[in-house]
């Protein structure tokens, strides 16, 4: 018999300093109507090595010193999210980096939404059930990172 369970993934999800915390009740708002279940939620603020270990994969590109700084500015808000392909399901509703491109291409996405341009883009959402193993893991701590056994390391197309 197939188990009726979904294939239940989760991702992170950080509301960022050009939003929050004004636009943080909208966007909310948005991902619980998307039907994310919001397991954690938090008011966090990255210090400048945090936000350094968070963005590590563009460590030596020209944005990482500029969103780094950003980042550990002023007070974020972070979310862990689930739902069935819940990585692949929250970019799609958070919309392409640059916001520009979003209200080209993707005009009720929540970039397009609330963001200004390629760097000021509102909410950050993790790439891969890898990455957002290891985000929740710079954020909130192993705990929340651990997922069902059964769950965990399904690439959902
Ligand atoms: P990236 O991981 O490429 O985008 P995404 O957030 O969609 O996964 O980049 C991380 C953040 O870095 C991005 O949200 C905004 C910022 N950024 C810039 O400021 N300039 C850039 O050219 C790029 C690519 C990103
Ligand atoms: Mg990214």
């Amino acid at each position: 018999e197939v188990s009726p369970t979904p294939d239940l993934q989760r991702t992170l999800a950080l509301i960022k300093p050009d939003v929050y915390p004004a636009k943080k009740e909208e966007i909310v708002a948005r991902i619980k109507q998307a039907g994310f279940t919001i397991v954690k939620e938090s008011e966090v603020s990255f210090d400048k090595e945090k936000a350094a270990e968070f963005y590590k994969e563009h460590e030596g590109k020209g944005f990482y010193e500029e969103l780094t700084t950003w980042m550990s500015s002023a007070p974020i808000y972070a979310l862990v999210l689930e739902k069935p392909a819940a990585v692949k399901e929250w970019r799609n509703l958070a919309g392409p980096t640059n916001s520009n491109k979003a209200r080209e291409i993707a005009p009720h996405s929540i970039r397009a939404l609330f963001g200004t341009d390629g760097s000021l883009n509102a909410v950050h959402g993790s790439d891969s059930p890898a990455s957002a193993e290891r985000e929740i893991g710079v954020v909130f701590g192993g705990e929340v990172a651990g997922v069902p056994p059964s769950v965990l390391n399904k690439e959902t197309a």
